[in-house]
């Protein structure tokens, strides 16, 4: 029989993961559709019990539901119970276990453009919201060890810093003080929603003293190039946008549900066309 899997959201009618998980397994020759299902915030608990009921083989989660999904799991990974939050849910010997690819999803892509590796680089994250956490702990976790926290409310930065359950050595910044000290810095990240879509002139931090070569890269994908993405750029930055983070935390779901890695030239591919634009 045909297995179902999913992502649950509100909204989520423009969800483009639908599309590259029907591939994925069309491609890989699995049995399987993937739909999107509208759920409020209300009908969470419900829409859990339904989709055990029917039998859903796994789901992804979106906003607003990756924190409230927890409670209702049988079992959540020890990544994702640490981050807060669950992305992907697997139905594994009739228990649904919830995992968090987002971080670990941003930091293969990362990868794959560190020849060096990145373990030892000086990093600085730009944001402490729930993107922030998930890419911090999985950095720390991997064995990123010297990672700053810059936000526009310092406390919120702080706090990040206290949760993080693995060995780091981190400061809180302003972003005033992050700006000052961008130069030290051979990897900065950023998570905050400023520059994204339709806000294409909002910048989280001016990237004047950026040395060249430093690698920034920003988890907005629309658009391909932020604000920020352009001016680091054009101080003789390495970018990265965010459409690699999308593509591997959806790879890495499609390997918890199948055991099979999928392509992920081709998943890139679906989206650029979806997006209507090249990568950068
Ligand atoms: P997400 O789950 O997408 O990370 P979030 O938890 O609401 O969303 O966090 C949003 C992050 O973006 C926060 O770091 C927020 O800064 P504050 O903590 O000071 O609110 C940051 N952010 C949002 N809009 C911003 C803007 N225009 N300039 C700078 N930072 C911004």
């Amino acid at each position: 029989m045909k297995k179902i899997y999913g992502v649950i959201g509100d909204p989520i009618a423009h969800s483009m993961s639908p599309a590259i998980h029907n591939d994925a397994f069309r491609h890989q020759g699995i049995e399987a559709a993937y739909h999107h299902f509208h759920v409020k915030p209300e009908d969470l608990q419900d829409a859990v019990k339904g989709m055990k009921a029917i039998g859903v083989s796994g789901f992804n989660v979106t906003i607003p539901h990756k924190q409230n999904i927890i409670p209702l799991l049988d079992e959540v990974d020890e990544l994702a119970l640490a981050i807060g939050a669950v992305n992907t849910v697997s139905w594994e010997e009739g228990r649904y276990v919830g995992y968090n690819t987002d971080g670990k999803g941003f930091y293969k892509s990362l990868s794959d453009l560190s020849e060096g590796g990145l373990k030892d680089s000086r990093t600085l994250i730009i944001g402490a919201g729930g993107a922030a956490r998930a890419i911090y702990f999985t950095l720390v976790k991997e064995g990123v060890r010297n990672v700053d926290i810059a936000n526009r409310t310092v406390e919120r930065a702080e706090k990040l810093i206290a949760d993080c359950p693995y060995e780091c050595e981190s400061q809180a910044l302003s972003i005033a003080k992050a700006e000052e000290m961008l130069a030290e810095y051979e990897l900065i990240i950023q998570t905050t929603s400023s520059g994204m879509s339709p806000n294409l002139d909002g910048i989280p931090l001016n990237p004047e003293q950026i040395k060249q070569g430093t690698l920034i890269s920003d988890i907005i994908y629309n658009p391909l190039k932020t604000k920020l993405l352009h001016d680091a750029e054009q101080r003789g930055a390495v970018i990265q946008n965010g459409l690699g983070m999308f593509v591997h935390q959806a790879a890495l779901a499609f390997e918890i549900w199948t055991g099979v890695h999928p392509d992920t030239a081709r998943m890139q591919e679906i989206v650029l066309n979806k997006l209507g634009g090249h990568t950068c």
